[in-house]
Order: C-alpha cells, then structure tokens, then sequence
C-alpha cells in the first residue's frame, strides 16, 4: 500500500471513529459552514447537488431541505456514512468514496458543496479537477479549507516540547489563490475568514479535537502515547498564548465559490 493509501486509510479510520461525538463538538464546523451556505447565489436552484465529505450528514440535510432534492452524501469515512444514513431519514443516497477520485458522472451535478473537508486531500488541485468534470456547465463548487495560520498556537506549543510537527500542514493563503487561477473554473471568489476560539485549559482544546476525529496525519508525528511529562511541557508552553479570554486557537478559513462557465 502506498503512503498515501495508508494515510487515507488513517483519516478515514480517525473521522469514522469520531462518528458518535462529532456533533456535540462541533460548533465552529456548523459556523462556517453555514457561512459557506450563505455564500451561494440565491436565484441558483440546483437539481443535482453532492456534499462532499458529509461527515455525520449536518449540510447534507441543509440542503437537501434548501433546494428540496435529494442530496449525495459522499465521504471517505465509513462510520461517517453510517452515522449520516441513521441521523437522516429521506435523506441521501450515500457514497464511501474519494474527493480525488469522484465516483459520479461527468457533467451530472448542479452543485458540490464541500465544508471543512478538503484540507485532508494529499492533492486538492486533483480533488477540484474531479469537481470541475463532475459539474455541469453553469455549475458551482463552493468549498471552505483551513489555510496556513490555523492552528497556529497550538503548532507552536509543540514545536517548543519536541520540534516535531503534530499539526497538519495547512496551505498558504498566496498558494491557494495561485492554484484556485488555474482550475478551470469561469469564475473564482475567495475570502478569507479568521475565527478565534477560546477555552479554559488545553485539555478542552485537544479533546475537542479527538471528539471530530480531526487527528494529525504528518508522516513526522512521533508514535506512542503522549507522556505526562510531555502534556506538562506543552501546557506550559500554549499558556505564553493565554490572555483575558483565555487560551485561543485560531483558524483561517478560505470560503470559496466557484463557477464553471457555461460550454
Ligand atoms: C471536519 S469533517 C466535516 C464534515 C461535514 N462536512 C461538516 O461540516 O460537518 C471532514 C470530513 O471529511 C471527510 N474526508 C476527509 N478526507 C476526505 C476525502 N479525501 N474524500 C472525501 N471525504 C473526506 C472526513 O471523513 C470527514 O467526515
């Protein structure tokens, strides 16, 4: 298998575990993803729409009862799929399938709506030719990705316990808009949102992370258990972070619309 097999194979396991808890941890995903809805044209009315990594189903539901036609769910994660499929009755169909490998028609969808999933792509300039030939003419792709900063304090913290990396490498900002130029794609918006969380202790902020699965998969995290005297070190070092708020964490989202021109 190759490393990017095993890899994929990591995420899918780590999102498919996280099914059970995803919901209750996941007020910032709900956030921004509802300001990615807010994003699409209002006079558009698809027929055909996919959500693309559909986690517990959340938007597929959203917009299956916006635009009152049934919605593909499609995700990498099995035990995602599962949770969807119970949590969403009338809902669906459901795929278990790849962003960079779209089991659909060329040419069939109206709308692919894709919320806080294709940062896990290894390739996202393949994962958006997949939508591009998905898409019919006319149609959009509205996505939203973490972008370089994200995550910041916390990339930090570790660097100073370890110098390893035991946070996922996000793109940079100049990176993303080079490679959103050369897609294809009639029209391109994209702005940048910046959110700032807060929470009491870095326990709250690293459980939050376990409870959606959304675990590292850099090939240089050191294995084994995080040690006690590890957790100490990087307490103390997320705590240079903290001010009257607290302890932040912060994320910058690229919200993204783009439009495939007519043929
Ligand atoms: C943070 S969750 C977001 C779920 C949902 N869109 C939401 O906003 O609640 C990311 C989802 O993307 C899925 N995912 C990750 N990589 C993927 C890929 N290459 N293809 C399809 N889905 C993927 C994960 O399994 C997970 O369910």
């Amino acid at each position: 298998m190759t490393e990017q097999a095993i890899d994929k194979r990591r995420i899918a396991d780590s999102f498919g575990r996280a099914a059970e808890t995803y919901d209750q941890a996941a007020a910032f995903q709900r956030t921004v993803g509802g300001n990615l809805l807010a994003r699409l044209p209002v006079d558009f009315h698809p027929a055909d729409t996919t959500d693309l990594g559909c986690g517990t189903g959340y938007f597929t539901r959203a917009l299956q009862q916006r635009y009152g036609q049934p919605v593909l769910g499609i995700d990498l994660a099995e035990g995602m799929l599962r949770f969807a499929r119970m949590a969403s009755p009338g809902c669906g169909p459901w795929i278990a399938a790849d962003a960079e490998a779209l089991p659909v028609r060329a040419g069939s969808q109206d709308l692919i709506f894709s919320s806080l999933a294709l940062q896990w792509c290894s390739d996202l300039r393949s994962a958006l030719s997949e939508a591009y030939k998905a898409l019919r003419p006319g149609g959009y792709l509205a996505f939203n990705t973490l972008i370089e900063g994200s995550l910041g304090e916390l990339r930090q913290a570790w660097e100073r316990v370890d110098g390893f990396v035991h946070v996922n490498r996000f793109m940079p900002e100049a990176e993303l808009r080079e490679l959103l130029s050369g897609t294809g794609f009639a029209q391109v918006g994209c702005e940048i949102e910046q959110h700032v969380l807060h929470y009491q202790q870095l326990g709250e902020l690293t459980r939050e992370l376990k409870a959606l699965g959304a675990h590292n998969v850099n090939p240089g995290r050191p294995g084994g258990l995080t040690g006690r005297a590890r957790l100490r070190a990087l307490t103390e070092a997320y705590e240079q972070f903290r001010y009257d708020k607290g302890l932040p964490a912060t994320y910058q989202v690229a919200q993204i619309v783009l439009r495939k021109g007519a043929a």
